[in-house]
C-alpha cells in the first residue's frame, strides 16, 4: 500500500521546478515531496508547459524506480475526485489494454464476466491514431449515449452488471494535461509515464480488481516482448503499491484481431461472439482474459467458455447497451462503397500485418487523426481470407469499407508491399496469450 499520501494540516511543502527538473536530468530519484508537488503544481499551472516537458524529458532518458511511479501515480490520483460505487452487489473487476487494431475484446468481455456474476465499470476512451477507441464503436449502435455521472453507472452497475462509458473529467485530471504535452513532446514513450498514467485512471475509477491486456506486436504501442514485459511489471507493481489485485497478459497484436476492423464492423463482430459464434481468436482471448477477471473478483465454479458458447451473456449485453439509450436490434450503419482487394499471385495467405491494416481503417475513416475529428461508424475492414488459406490471383483478400471513396487510394497504398503476407508453406500457428505477470 502508499504509505504518507493522507493530507496533514501542515502546508505541503514547496519546490523550484527547476530543482525538480534537475535532479532527475542528474539521475537523482525524486523524493515523495518533490512528486507530489510537482504534479499538483502543474495540474494548477503553477509549473509551466516547458519546465513539466523537461522533465519528462528528464524521466524518459533517466527512468524513475518503483517507488517514485507509485508516488508519481498516486499524485495524478490526488490531482481529481475518486469514484465510489458503494456496495453494488457484487465484487467489481475491470481490464485495460493498451490498444490493438481490430480490438474489440471489451465490447463481448463486460457482459460476459457481468453474466458470470461481477460487475464491470469500463470507463473509456475514443480512439487516436490507428487503433480504435470503445466509445466511437459503441457510437456506432443508434441512440447509445457515451456519457454518464456517477449514480447512473452505481445503478447500471447494480442493475446489469456492466457498463461501458466515457472517463469523466474529474478523472486523474493531471494526467490528462500530461498525456497532452507528452503528446506533443515526444515524451510518450516512457515506461514509468504510460504506467502511471494507465494505473492511475483505473485506480481513481475504484475498481476492486484490474486485468490489463498488454499488446506487443506491430500494431501495438510496444513492439518488442520484452518491452510490453516491462510496461506489464511497471503497471502490476504500481497496483500492489495500491493494493489493487492486478494481473497482466501479454497478447499478440502482430496480426489484426478477429476479421473486422472499423466501429460498426467490430460491432457486428462482438454480437456475433456474444450469440456464441464468432472468429476463435477473439473468442479465445475473450476468455482468457474473463478468466482472469473472474479470478481476481472471487468467483468460482463458473465457466465463461460455456457462457459464452451458450449466448448467455447476449441478454446482459442487450440490457447494457438499452439502459444507455441504444437500440440493440436495430440495424448498423452500412458503408456507401465497399472494394474487394485480390491476390496478385498463388501461395499461403499468412496474414495480414495489424500495423497496416490498422493505418488503411484509419485511412478509409475510421479512426481520427485529431481528437476533435469525427468518426465514420460504417468505415473498415473486412478480412476474407484467413491465415493458411490457398490462395491465387483473383482470390478476394478483404473489403475496404468507406462513405468518402476518394480515401480508398490512401487505405489501398497502406495495404502494398508485404502488408498482405503470401507464403509457399501454411503459417505456424500463432499463440495468442504469450504470457502472464501477476503482482508480488
Ligand atoms: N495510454 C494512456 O492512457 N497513457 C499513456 O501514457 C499511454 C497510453
Amino acid at each position: 500500500m502508499i504509505r504518507g499520501v493522507g493530507r496533514s494540516d501542515e502546508p505541503p511543502p514547496s519546490f523550484s521546478a527547476v530543482e525538480v527538473v534537475t535532479a532527475k536530468r542528474d539521475c537523482r530519484e525524486l523524493t515523495a515531496a518533490q512528486i507530489d508537488w510537482v504534479v499538483s503544481a502543474y495540474a494548477r499551472g503553477d509549473v509551466a508547459d516547458e519546465q513539466m516537458s523537461a522533465l519528462a524529458m528528464a524521466i524518459l532518458l533517466n527512468g524513475m524506480d518503483a517507488a517514485e511511479t507509485a508516488r508519481w501515480t498516486q499524485a495524478m490520483i490526488d490531482s481529481g475526485e475518486v469514484l465510489d460505487f458503494g456496495d453494488v452487489g457484487r465484487p467489481l473487476v475491470d481490464k485495460h489494454s493498451t490498444g490493438g487494431v481490430g480490438d474489440k475484446i471489451t465490447l463481448p468481455l463486460a457482459p460476459l464476466v457481468a453474466a458470470c456474476g461481477a460487475a464491470v465499470p469500463q470507463l473509456s476512451g475514443r480512439g487516436l491514431g490507428h487503433t480504435g477507441g470503445t466509445l466511437d464503436k459503441l457510437e456506432s449502435i443508434p441512440g447509445w449515449r457515451a456519457s454518464l455521472d456517477a449514480d447512473e453507472i452505481t445503478a447500471q452497475l447494480a442493475d446489469v452488471g456492466a457498463v461501458i462509458c466515457a472517463t469523466t473529467p474529474t478523472l486523474a485530471p493531471a494526467d490528462r494535461k500530461l498525456y497532452a504535452l507528452r503528446d506533443v513532446t515526444g515524451t510518450v514513450e516512457s515506461v514509468p509515464l504510460i504506467a502511471s498514467s494507465i494505473m492511475s485512471k483505473k485506480l481513481a475509477e475504484g475498481t476492486g480488481g484490474l486485468v490489463l491486456d498488454v499488446k506487443v506486436g506491430s500494431g501495438a504501442f510496444m513492439k518488442t516482448r520484452a518491452r510490453a514485459g516491462e510496461l506489464a511489471e511497471a503497471m502490476t507493481a504500481i497496483g500492489a503499491a495500491h493494493g489493487l489485485p492486478t494481473t497482466a497478459l501479454l497478447t499478440d497484436m502482430s496480426v489484426p484481431l478477429g476479421r473486422c476492423v472499423g466501429n460498426a464492423l467490430e460491432v457486428s463482430e462482438s454480437v456475433e461472439v456474444l450469440r456464441g459464434g464468432g472468429p476463435r481468436d477473439v473468442v479465445e482471448l475473450t476468455v482468457a482474459l474473463a478468466r482472469e477477471m473472474l479470478a481476481l473478483a472471487g468467483i468460482t465454479g463458473v465457466d465463461p467458455a460455456a457462457v459464452l458458447a451458450s449466448g448467455e451473456a447476449y441478454p446482459v449485453w442487450e440490457r447494457m447497451i438499452a439502459a444507455q439509450g441504444g437500440d440493440p436490434s436495430a440495424p448498423l450503419p452500412v458503408a456507401g462503397h465497399v472494394e474487394t482487394v485480390t491476390a496478385d499471385r498463388s501461395g499461403v495467405f499468412a496474414g495480414a500485418d495489424a500495423f497496416a491494416v490498422g493505418i488503411a481503417a484509419w485511412r478509409l475513416g475510421a479512426g481520427r487523426a485529431r481528437k476533435e475529428d469525427p468518426v465514420q461508424a460504417a468505415a473498415g475492414i473486412r478480412l476474407l481470407a484467413a491465415p493458411g488459406d490457398e490462395i491465387r490471383p483473383g482470390t478476394p483478400l478483404l473489403e475496404l469499407h468507406t462513405d468518402t471513396p476518394e480515401r480508398l487510394p490512401d487505405a489501398r497504398r497502406a495495404l502494398s508491399g508485404a502488408a498482405l503476407l503470401v507464403t509457399a508453406d501454411p503459417p505456424e500457428d500463432r499463440e495468442l496469450v504469450l504470457d502472464v505477470r501477476r503482482a508480488g
